[in-house]
């Protein structure tokens, strides 16, 4: 099997030059990436995430505002979004949502009834969530557990609590999205709590163009660079390379529905 990328931001302007050849080497046969899933992170983001979905057989689409962005999310966009996951079949997610309290704005407050609004969302259609959540645990497992998310689970994408907080993830049902991280000289937190974490409960990521893994931190990330993940992965949990892209696959098929 190949690697199943759960995260990517492949309508981000840096890769205006060479998305296409991008994206079609590494589906092609000899490439190594069997599924993309573009995450849309604005509305801008959204409409081009199902463009790339609508292009490419094997990319499919996330659709959902990031709490950056929340300021531009009004009823409308609502509507728009819950239409889109409704009626367009390439849109297997909602995401990405969440809650970012590193920075001081947006406020707390807003960003709290936006992220419900979206999980609130994806319940009524039915469809798992990919979150984004920085320094914000607690407010995280109570927003999920306050709109019942549980009952549609999903994704704590790019990982960065203890292992304990991952211990009540997993009790709502909620998959644990590792990428670049975990590769780092001080991810020591993020190893701690991938040896903690089951493997049908992973799936990996890059988080594109960020997060690049080592060897190759710091430049533009590709999804062909989660092997580097999923090698360190496999030193973690005594596996094999690709026994660890075949876990991870199947389970965000599995996920997903594909
Ligand atoms: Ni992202």
């Amino acid at each position: 099997m190949k690697i199943f990328e759960t995260h990517a931001h492949y309508d981000d302007e840096c890769y205006d030059k060479d998305r296409d050849a991008l994206i079609s080497s590494m589906l092609a046969d000899e490439g190594s990436v069997d599924y993309i899933i573009n995450v849309g992170a604005s509305i801008r983001g959204c409409h081009a995430s199902m463009e790339l979905a609508d292009k490419y057989e094997r990319v499919y689409a996330a659709i959902g505002v990031h709490p950056d962005d929340i300021v531009n999310l009004g009823k409308d966009e609502i509507e728009w979004l819950k239409n889109c996951a409704l009626h367009n079949p390439k849109v297997v997610a909602v995401g990405e949502i969440g809650l970012d309290y590193y920075y001081p704005e947006p406020e707390k407050t807003l960003q709290l009834e936006k992220f419900r609004e979206q999980l609130s969302l994806a319940v009524e259609v039915n469809k798992p969530v990919i979150i984004h959540s920085r320094d914000a645990c607690n407010d995280t497992l109570e927003s999920i557990k306050g709109e019942n998310a549980q009952n549609v689970g999903g994704i704590i994408h790019c990982y960065s609590y203890s292992k304990e907080a991952a211990r009540d993830f997993l009790n709502l049902g909620f998959h644990i999205g590792i990428g670049g991280v975990l590769t780092f000289k001080n991810a020591k937190k993020l190893v701690e709590a991938a040896e903690y974490i089951p493997m049908d409960r992973i799936v990996l990521e890059t988080d594109c163009p960020y997060m690049a893994p080592e060897p190759h931190r710091g430049t533009r990330n590709y999804s062909e660079n989660i092997s580097f993940v999923a090698e360190k992965l496999a030193c973690i949990k005594g596996l094999s390379r690709e026994e660890v892209i075949d876990i991870t696959n199947m389970n965000a098929r599995k996920l997903f529905g594909i």
